[in-house]
C-alpha cells in the first residue's frame, strides 16, 4: 500500500516534464483513450458532437489535467499519509460525477492505460519500469478510492 520516496520522486519528476506542454499531452491522452476504447467518445461532452479531437479545448484540457494532477497528488499523499487524499475536490464529489456519467471499472482501466502511454511519450528516454510502476500504483489507489465512493452512493 505504502509508497516510497523514490516512487514519489519519479512521479513528481515526470509530471514536471509533462506540465511544460499541457495542450500537447491532453490531446495525446484523449487520442489514446479513444484509440483503446472508441466508445468512450460519447461520454465526454466536448467529444460527443465532433469527428475529431478538438485541439486546445478548455474542457478537454481540464479533465486531462485533473486526472494527471490528482494522480500525482495521490502519489505524494500515499507516501506521506499512506492513503489517498484529494485536494480541491472531494472523493465524494468525484464519486458522484463519475457515477452520474455511468463510468465503470473497465473504463478506469482504459484511462489508466492512456495515462501510462502519455507519461511514456512525455518523458521520452526517462521512461522505465519503475516509473511505470509508480504511476500505476498512484492511479490504482486513486481510482479505487473514487470507485469506493461510487459504490457507496449507487
Ligand atoms: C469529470 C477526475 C477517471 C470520465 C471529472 C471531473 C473530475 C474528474 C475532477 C469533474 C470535472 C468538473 O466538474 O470540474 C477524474 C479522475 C479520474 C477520472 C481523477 C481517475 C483517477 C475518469 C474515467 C472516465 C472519466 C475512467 C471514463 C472514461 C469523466 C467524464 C466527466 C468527468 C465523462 C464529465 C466531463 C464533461 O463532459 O465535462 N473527472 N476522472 N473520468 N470524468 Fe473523470
Amino acid at each position: 500500500m505504502g509508497f516510497n520516496e523514490k516512487q514519489e520522486e519519479l512521479v513528481k519528476e515526470s509530471w514536471e516534464m509533462m506540465k511544460e506542454d499541457v495542450p500537447g499531452f491532453s490531446l495525446y491522452f484523449f487520442t489514446q483513450i479513444l484509440e483503446i476504447a472508441p466508445s468512450a467518445k460519447g461520454l465526454f461532452s466536448f467529444l460527443k458532437d465532433t469527428d475529431e479531437i478538438p485541439q486546445n479545448n478548455p474542457k478537454l484540457k481540464a479533465h486531462a489535467l485533473k486526472v494527471f494532477k490528482m494522480t500525482c497528488e495521490s502519489a505524494i499523499q500515499l507516501r506521506e499519509k499512506g492513503e489517498v487524499v484529494v485536494s480541491g475536490s472531494t472523493l465524494k464529489y468525484l464519486g458522484s460525477v463519475h457515477l452520474q456519467k455511468g463510468i465503470s471499472g473497465p473504463q478506469f482501466e482504459v484511462v489508466k492505460e492512456a495515462l501510462l502511454r502519455t507519461v511514456e511519450k512525455g518523458v521520452g528516454e526517462k521512461w522505465c519500469d519503475e516509473m511505470k510502476g509508480a504511476w500505476s500504483e498512484a492511479y490504482d489507489q486513486l481510482a479505487a478510492a473514487i470507485q469506493a465512493e461510487m459504490n457507496k452512493e449507487a
